[in-house]
């Protein structure tokens, strides 16, 4: 085995075992992330040409029901300072992100009670009769079916739920006990059957995270098949269990950026905050691995730094929405421009509209019984 060959293979047949990815993790060389990049940019560029897509951010609240050890928003965290966006704020910043252009809106949040289906399924009807043309993505954290369903007849398109790691034992180690591998795994399986385009993901270095844990991870994507998949580095957040560890490697994170574009050709693959918070070039690197979404924050000023995930998490700049100007400029530089529009994957409308022609297939058989 060399890991020329299981990149090649990789963007031929776009699977391995998970001890190919277990090689291809410890025996590359720098040589080969510079091959494994010049691959992955070949096939974004083939699935996409030169668009970056760019979705506006909005963190509707801080609070959250979990207590994962790693984040810096968990309930424990008294020190943090809570908020919450009202349905009309939220309103108000998709209002100023369709004004600049963004037509993809993501809703994301801690676990808040606050956000019933109730309340957001109607902040959802009235995003969709606002702005028809726009996506939107929701990332709230673990629901039952029921409720995914209804914010998916509410009219949700996306739904982004990392599934942190893909070893329980590993899971265990970053979560407590009260919170579950396998329900993680049943919320990521309901939001697929019930049509959401869904994204999974991972921390890169997150403590007690292997070759091993990695690999299965790699392997869990490649059979998921995610529309989406964010990676980004662990950063440590001081006032959490895991403060003290180590941040993750920019440089891993760009490799696996490489090998999630070549297993999966089509995938939304953002160039994450924590990438850009850990190297100032991070955003371009991430493109230039194989990544093609940035991920611009459209929440109001006030209340950025409080959405304090891990320590220095940008929030100012080419992260704001108000940087988009820059954020062009410097995608300019690198050959690429921020794409208009919802920016689905190519493959994304012919597979909902087998679905749906099945279903009215289904549907139509069993009306001539
Ligand atoms: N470092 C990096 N990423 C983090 N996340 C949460 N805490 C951290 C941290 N300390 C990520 C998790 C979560 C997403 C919203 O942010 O993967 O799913």
């Amino acid at each position: 085995m060399n890991c020329r060959d299981l990149l090649l293979q990789l963007n031929q047949a776009h699977a391995l075992s998970a001890a190919q990815y277990r090689f291809l993790l410890d025996a590359r060389t720098a040589e080969d992330e510079a091959f494994a990049k010049t691959l992955a940019v070949r096939v974004r560029k083939q699935m996409y040409g030169d668009a970056v897509f760019v979705r506006g951010l909005i963190e509707i609240s801080n609070f959250c029901k979990n207590d994962c050890y790693y984040c810096g928003i968990r309930r424990g965290n008294k020190e943090a300072e809570r908020y919450r966006l009202t349905p009309e704020q939220i309103m108000e910043c998709a209002a100023e992100g369709y004004r600049l252009g963004f037509r993809t809106f993501v809703l994301q949040g801690g676990e808040d009670p606050f956000y019933t289906d109730e309340v957001l399924c109607a902040l959802i009807k009235e995003l969709k009769a606002r702005y028809p043309e726009c996506a939107v993505t929701l990332s709230l954290g673990e629901r039952s079916r029921e409720s995914f369903a209804a914010l998916k007849d509410a009219g949700a398109d996306r739904y982004l739920l990392r599934h942190e790691t893909a070893d329980p034992a590993h899971y265990a180690r970053l979560h407590p006990p009260e919170m579950s591998f396998e329900n993680r795994i049943r919320c990521l399986r309901d939001l697929k059957e019930i049509g959401f385009q869904t994204g999974c993901g991972f921390m890169v270095g997150s403590p007690g995270q292997t070759p091993e844990t990695l690999a299965a991870d790699l392997a869990f994507i490649e059979t998921f098949r995610p529309e989406m998949c964010g990676i980004g580095p662990f950063i440590p957040h001081r006032h959490t269990p895991l403060g003290r560890e180590p941040a993750g490697s920019v440089g891993l994170t760009l490799f696996l950026l490489s090998v999630l574009r070549l297993m999966l050709p089509e995938v939304l693959l953002p160039a994450t905050t924590a990438l850009g918070t850990l190297d100032p070039e991070g955003r371009e690197k991430g493109i230039l691995a194989g990544a093609n979404v940035v991920m611009p924050n459209l929440s109001p000023a006030a209340v950025r730094k409080k959405y304090e995930l891990y320590d220095h998490k940008l929030c100012t700049g080419c992260e704001a929405a108000e940087g988009l100007a820059e954020l062009k400029t410097r995608l300019g530089r690198i050959g690429c421009e921020t794409a208009t529009g919802r920016g689905d994957a190519p493959g994304w409308h012919r597979k909902n509209d087998e679905q749906n022609n099945r279903q009215r297939e289904e549907t139509n058989s069993h009306g001539n019984l």
